[in-house]
C-alpha cells in the first residue's frame, strides 16, 4: 500500500465566517502548528471516550502542545442532548472559560454536534475546532456548520448554525472504525458521489475504496467529497435553497429510521432511502441505466439493510417530517446521476410502488 503523503488545506469563505479544513493523515500530532492556539485563552477538548480510549497517545500529546483541558464524553445519541448540555456549560464555566475561549471536539458526529451545540451557545457563542474521527463525521456531520442536540419529542430538534473556525480531518483515526460505521459513511460518501460529486463516483466505479485500507484512493475519495460538500455549503449556507439536495435519500431514510425507532442505523436507512428515491427519480425520467448504476454501487459496497416496513407508514410519516412544507412530503430526485433537483412532489401510489419494490428486492 503507498503511503499517505498528501495533505490538503480548504478555505471556506461563508457569511458568518471563514472556515478551514485540513485533511491528511496523522496531522493531529501537528495541531500547535495546525490552529492559531494561542488566540484562546481557555482551550477545552470535549473527547469522545472511546476514540480517547483508543487512540490516547496521540491525543494527550497534541492536547498537552496546546494547554487544552480535557473533558470526557460519553458518546451516545442518547447523550447528545438539551438535558445532558448542562453539565458541559458548568465545565466551562469551572474551568473559566469565557467569550474568548476556544472548544474542541475529537469523536464522531455525535461528538461534533454535542461539543458544537455547547459551543454555540455558551457566553452566546465561542469558537469551536472539530477533530472528527468516523468516516461520517468526517465527510458530512462535521462541515457545513450545523449544530444539534436531541430532545424527547426528536432528534436534532434544538440547534444553530455555527461555523468550526477549523476542522482537522486526520484519517489515521479510520483504522479503529468498525465496518458498520465505515458503513454509515459510506452511505454519505455514495449520496455526494450522486448528486454531484463526479471524482468520487469514478472511484466508486473503480471499486478503489476498501474498508480496512487507509491509502491514497481514501484520501482522494473523501478530500473530493468534503469539498463536494464544502462547495455546496458556500453557496447557501443557511439552507434556503440549493444546499437541500444534500437530502436526497433523507426524505425516506429519516422515515424509515424514525419508524423503526431507530433500531437501524442512519447509514442504513440513508442506503436504502437513496436506492429508494433512485427509483422513484427512474419513473420520473432519470434514465435506467443511472438506476442500475446506482443499484450496482450501492450493492457492491453491501450498504443494503434487509429491513422490513409497512409501506403505507412510511408514506404518512413522511407528511410530518420537519423539513415538508404545509404537510407535503417533497423529495429530491435526480434528474441523472450528478443532476439533483430540489423541491419534487411525487404521488403517493408511487412512492409507495418504489418502497415495495425496496421491500420485494431485499427480501430475494
Ligand atoms: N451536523 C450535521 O450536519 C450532521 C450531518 C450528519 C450527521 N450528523 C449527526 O452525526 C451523528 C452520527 O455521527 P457518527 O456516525 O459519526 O456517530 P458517532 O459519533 O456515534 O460514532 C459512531 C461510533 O463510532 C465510535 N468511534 C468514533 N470514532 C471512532 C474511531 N476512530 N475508531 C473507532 N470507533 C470510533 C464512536 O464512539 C461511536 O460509538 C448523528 O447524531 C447525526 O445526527 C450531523
Ligand atoms: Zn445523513
Amino acid at each position: 500500500m503507498d503511503p499517505i503523503t498528501n495533505n490538503d488545506v480548504i478555505v471556506l469563505q461563508l457569511d458568518s465566517k471563514k472556515s478551514t479544513i485540513i485533511i491528511g493523515s496523522s496531522i493531529l500530532a501537528s495541531l500547535a502548528t495546525l490552529i492559531p492556539y494561542k488566540k484562546w485563552d481557555v482551550i477545552v477538548a470535549i473527547v469522545s471516550d472511546t476514540v480517547y480510549t483508543l487512540h490516547k497517545e496521540v491525543i494527550d500529546q497534541s492536547l498537552a502542545l496546546i494547554d487544552a483541558i480535557a473533558i470526557p464524553y460519553t458518546d451516545s445519541e442518547h447523550n447528545k442532548s438539551y438535558a445532558y448540555a448542562e453539565r458541559y456549560f458548568n465545565q466551562l464555566l469551572e474551568n473559566r472559560c469565557t467569550r474568548n475561549s476556544l472548544v474542541i471536539a475529537i469523536g464522531g458526529g455525535v461528538t461534533t454536534d454535542f461539543s458544537g451545540y455547547i459551543a454555540s451557545a455558551y457566553m452566546r457563542g465561542v469558537d469551536v475546532v472539530y477533530v472528527p474521527t468516523t468516516l461520517l463525521a468526517m465527510v458530512d456531520a462535521s462541515i457545513g456548520g450545523k449544530v444539534a442536540v436531541n430532545i424527547k419529542a426528536g432528534k436534532n430538534i434544538v440547534g444553530y448554525f455555527h461555523q468550526p473556525d477549523y476542522i482537522i480531518i486526520d484519517i489515521e483515526f479510520l483504522q479503529t472504525l468498525p465496518r458498520s460505521e465505515w458503513r454509515c459513511g459510506m452511505s454519505e460518501v455514495v449520496k455526494h458521489a450522486l448528486i454531484g460529486d463526479s471524482s468520487t463516483l469514478t472511484l466508486l466505479l473503480n471499486k478503489e475504496i476498501q474498508y480496512g485500507r487507509i491509502d491514497n484512493s481514501l484520501y482522494n475519495c473523501i478530500n473530493s467529497s468534503v469539498r463536494f460538500k464544502a462547495s455546496v455549503v458556500e453557496k447557501d449556507e443557511f439552507e434556503k435553497n440549493i444546499r437541500a439536495i444534500l437530502n436526497f435519500g433523507h426524505t425516506v431514510g429519516h422515515a424509515i429510521e424514525s419508524l423503526l425507532e431507530y433500531t437501524v442505523s442512519h447509514g442504513d436507512a440513508v442506503a436504502a432511502g437513496i436506492l429508494i428515491e433512485s427509483y422513484i427519480s427512474m419513473k420520473e425520467g432519470m434514465p435506467k441505466a443511472d438506476f442500475d448504476c446506482i443499484r450496482d454501487i450501492i450493492s457492491a459496497y453491501n450498504l443494503l439493510p434487509s429491513i422490513s416496513f409497512d409501506s403505507y407508514k412510511i408514506v404518512n410519516h413522511m407528511m410530518y417530517d420537519k423539513k415538508n412544507i404545509k404537510g407535503k412530503t417533497r423529495f429530491v430526485l435526480l434528474e441523472s446521476i450528478g443532476k439533483p433537483q430540489i423541491g419534487c412532489e411525487v404521488n403517493d401510489a408511487l412512492v409507495k410502488e418504489a418502497l415495495n419494490f425496496y421491500l420485494t428486492m431485499v427480501s430475494k
